[in-house]
């Protein structure tokens, strides 16, 4: 799906759909007040019949009568316009989407910014909308048969409509830019949905390599090979049981001055967790598919940077590896070094995305960055302290983590901060090595987090867990089922409230 400014009066338009907002109580603006008139009072039937508030998602179809140049109008609440945001304008839109999703239309028309008040700026609105409209409208599909792929369609065109011929190439330049953005959403939705059989180590590293080249992104993969030689010893030990291959992806974006530190994204990249020896059990295994949503999102706000010229200086890392039991998996209590050379107890196979995080976060030591950002599916624990609703972040460096947090507010990926105390230490002491791998039940967040901590000593970290974030059961207005994409747009506004 594509969305093309146009400037036209909305009741103008010729469209198979109109969609236009209605804020609550509202519905007497001077444009709705034409509409009312036009279709001889059908919304205001419809308030009185409490068919529609204006409330925000509801929606409303409206058959307009003959001589109407649109042959159906959507109207979608937008809440009170007091407290209109420029999530509830990404969520409207985006309501508006997935309802229209396969009624077989032949275009769409999206007025939304028209009636809205003053607390958004106008490039706001456009982003917002825009984001909305793609996000809700996208769908992972490369495995449907032709028909029955053909049910869920959407028109290839949105024309976003703006009113005064003025905005209008403000407006394309808006939603040239939020069309970037969602296409390395888009990209990690992908990749996070992309089942095991295909999705190995070295497939998602190809991902990188091609993505890399189409964006102009310089792209280094380490193979087995290399990273036996460099000593990966904790990565190794995880990927060992897998008949496939691990490897490291190394992506670097040079926005900046030359010789400015980077910022460095790392981001787990287990291809399928299946829990090693420590078996998971069988029921929801498949959602192990999208354990490297972490690794994705990274390889996602590598493009975003790319394709919108981000004006700093970037590497993202993402460590790939399949987690699977067999004769040569590693076994409860096996001790690896790791890169660092601080040894790790592995006391349970399943907690092994600090493994490989940890080899990630000392090899992007070497490279000197700024700070230092990680996203992983890591735990379960995160999604019973915090649900779907948020991603939790920790790290050593409060300043840092508010304005991750900041980030989250203005895009609508929310985070919420766990503490780390030193206290969380003792839980992840080993008799035998210098660390071991788990901490125990309580504050399974925190303490995979401190063994993290070990391996940043002296840079400036956070850590985001999006265990509960980056799968979802149940769409959401903007997010269909599946991989969320979470993260991306997150870092995204992250960088670019640096520069
Ligand atoms: N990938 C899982 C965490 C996870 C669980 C992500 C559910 C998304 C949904 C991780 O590797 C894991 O298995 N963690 C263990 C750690 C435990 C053994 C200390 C967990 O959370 O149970
Ligand atoms: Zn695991
Ligand atoms: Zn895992």
């Amino acid at each position: 799906m594509e969305i093309k400014v146009r400037h036209a009066k909305p009741l103008t338009v010729k469209t198979d759909c109109l969609i236009l907002g209605a804020y609550e109580k509202g519905l007497q603006g001077p444009l709705l007040k034409q509409l009312n008139q036009q279709l001889s009072g059908q919304i205001n039937d419809a308030v009185r019949a409490k068919e529609f508030s204006g409330k925000l998602n509801e929606l409303l179809v409206l058959r307009p009568a003959a001589g109407m140049p649109a042959k159906r109008i959507l109207l979608i609440g937008l809440g009170s316009r007091s407290a209109l945001t420029a999530e509830r304008l990404r969520q409207a839109s985006g309501t508006a989407i997935q309802y229209l999703k396969g009624k077989r239309l032949n275009g769409i028309a999206c007025a939304l910014t028209f009636e809205i008040g003053s607390s958004l700026d106008f490039k706001g609105q456009i982003q917002a909308v825009t984001e909305g409209l793609l996000l809700a409208g996208y769908r992972f599909d490369r495995y449907l048969s032709e028909t029955i792929r053909a049910e869920g369609v959407l028109p290839n065109v949105v024309n976003l409509v703006v009113a005064n011929p003025k905005d209008r190439s403000e407006a394309e330049k808006h939603v040239k830019q939020a069309t970037l953005l969602c296409q390395a959403v888009k990209l990690t939705r992908d990749l996070v949905n992309e089942p095991g059989n295909s999705k190995s180590p070295a497939w998602l590293a190809s991902q990188a390599e091609t993505m890399a080249a189409e964006s102009g992104l310089k792209c280094t993969i380490f193979d087995q090979a290399r990273l036996l030689e460099e000593k990966f010893g904790a990565l190794l030990g995880v990927a060992q049981g897998s008949e496939r291959e691990p490897c490291l992806i190394v992506l670097e974006h040079h926005g900046g001055s030359e010789g400015d530190p980077p910022v460095a994204l790392v981001g787990k990249g287990v291809v399928f967790d299946t829990g090693g020896i420590s078996l998971k059990p069988s029921e929801k295994m498949d959602q192990m598919k999208m354990d490297m949503a972490g690794g994705a999102a990274v390889i996602g706000t590598m493009m975003a940077a790319a394709l919108l010229n981000l004006p700093i200086n970037l590497i993202g890392v993402v460590p790939a590896v399949e987690n699977m039991p067999s004769g040569t998996a590693i076994r409860p209590g096996d001790i690896l070094t790791s890169l660092s050379g601080q040894t790790v107890e592995v006391l349970n196979t399943d907690a092994e995305g600090r493994l490989i995080l940890a080899d990630a976060l000392t090899y992007v030591k070497g490279h000197n960055p700024r700070l230092i950002v990680d996203l992983a599916t890591l735990t379960g624990a995160c999604i019973i302290a915090l649900g779907h609703q948020a991603t939790a972040v920790l790290g050593n460096d409060q300043k840092l983590i508010r304005d991750l947090i900041t980030a989250g507010e203005v895009c609508g990926e929310r985070l919420w901060q766990l503490p780390l105390w030193e206290d969380y230490d003792e839980q992840i002491k080993s008799e035998v090595a210098d660390v071991k791998n788990i901490g125990g039940r309580p504050a399974g967040t925190i303490t995979a987090a401190a063994f993290l901590k070990k391996f940043v000593s002296g840079l400036r970290w956070a850590h985001l867990d999006i265990a509960g974030t980056a799968w979802l059961e149940d769409r959401r207005p903007y997010i269909p089922k599946g991989g969320t994409g979470v993260g991306v747009r997150l870092l995204v506004t992250f960088l670019k409230s640096l520069t």
